[in-house]
């Protein structure tokens, strides 16, 4: 029997990951690449998104670096003007950037949430602002929001965190009925406990929630951000082409929902 080649789920596609240069963001910018898309590596951090997408390059695949604060307009504004301008489309949004913090609420301050909200809801919003007028041009589009499981059942001291994730999973769906009509899918993962540095500084500032956290999970263990990755794959593939308005809960059963 003969081998079968593999075909690529995202030939051509041009994707834009913001909080591209760490953790979930990093891996589904290298697996996005392998499958063959043309990758904007976005973060707050430069040093990070350029370092990412050297890798992919190195590994054949074609990529652009640019430092966007996702709570910064004119910096999406010009990103998106750059990536129209060299590429043509935008296909595939993905908003991963996030930011938490570890804490009793009635302790909390306004800073802390102005800063929560900032970067995982209203940047959520802002970056598919951005981007939603060259989908409905294309009548092409695919938006994943990365939220949380914080935003389905709640996290004790991550209350702020908790209502942002909430956020995006009602963005999420009421945008997707908006957009339908464009042939524009928008879909949301809920995480789990992720082995990255976000859920490492957990781990720095309260060990036994950390490990709380682990215990919860069905499987024991804490999920890698490959296996995230795959799943913002599925989303952003064409497989998904009748799944809309839907949260994606990947967390090793921590949840059941
Ligand atoms: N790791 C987990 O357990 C877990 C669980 C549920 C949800 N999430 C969500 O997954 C997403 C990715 O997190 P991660 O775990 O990979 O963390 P991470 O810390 O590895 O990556 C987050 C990235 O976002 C970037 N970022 C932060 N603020 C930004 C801003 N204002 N503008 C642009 N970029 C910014 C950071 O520089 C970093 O590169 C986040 O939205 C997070 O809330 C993570």
């Amino acid at each position: 029997m003969s081998a079968q080649a593999k075909t690529n789920k995202l030939t051509d596609k041009v994707a834009i990951i913001t909080g591209g240069g760490s953790g979930i963001g990093a891996a589904t910018s290298r697996l996005f690449a392998k499958e063959g898309a043309k990758v904007v590596v976005t973060d707050i951090d430069e040093a990070a998104a350029e370092g990412v997408a050297k890798g992919l390059e190195q590994d054949g695949g074609q990529a652009l670096a640019a430092k966007v604060d996702v709570t910064c307009k004119e910096e999406i504004d010009n990103t998106v003007r750059d990536v129209l301008a060299r590429w043509g489309k935008i296909d595939i949004l993905v908003n991963c950037a996030g930011t938490g913090d570890i804490g009793w609420f009635i302790e909390s301050d306004e800073t802390t949430w102005d800063r929560i909200i900032a970067v995982n809801l209203k940047g959520t919003m802002l970056f598919t602002h951005a981007v939603l007028p060259s989908m409905v041009e294309h009548k092409y589009g695919k938006i994943i929001n990365i939220a949380s499981i914080a935003g389905k059942t709640g996290a004790g001291m991550q209350v702020p965190y908790s209502a942002s994730k909430a956020g995006v999973s009602g963005f999420t769906k009421a945008l997707a009925r908006e957009v339908a009509r464009h042939r524009i899918n928008v879909n949301d993962i809920c995480p789990g406990p992720i082995d990255t540095p976000m859920y490492g500084q957990i781990g720095d500032l309260d060990p036994e929630l950390q490990k709380k956290y682990v215990r919860g999970v069905a499987q024991r263990r804490m999920g890698r951000p490959e296996e995230l990755a795959a799943a913002v794959l599925f989303l952003a593939s064409d497989e998904c082409e009748f799944i809309t308005g839907h949260s994606l809960v990947v967390d090793g059963g921590s949840t059941m929902i």
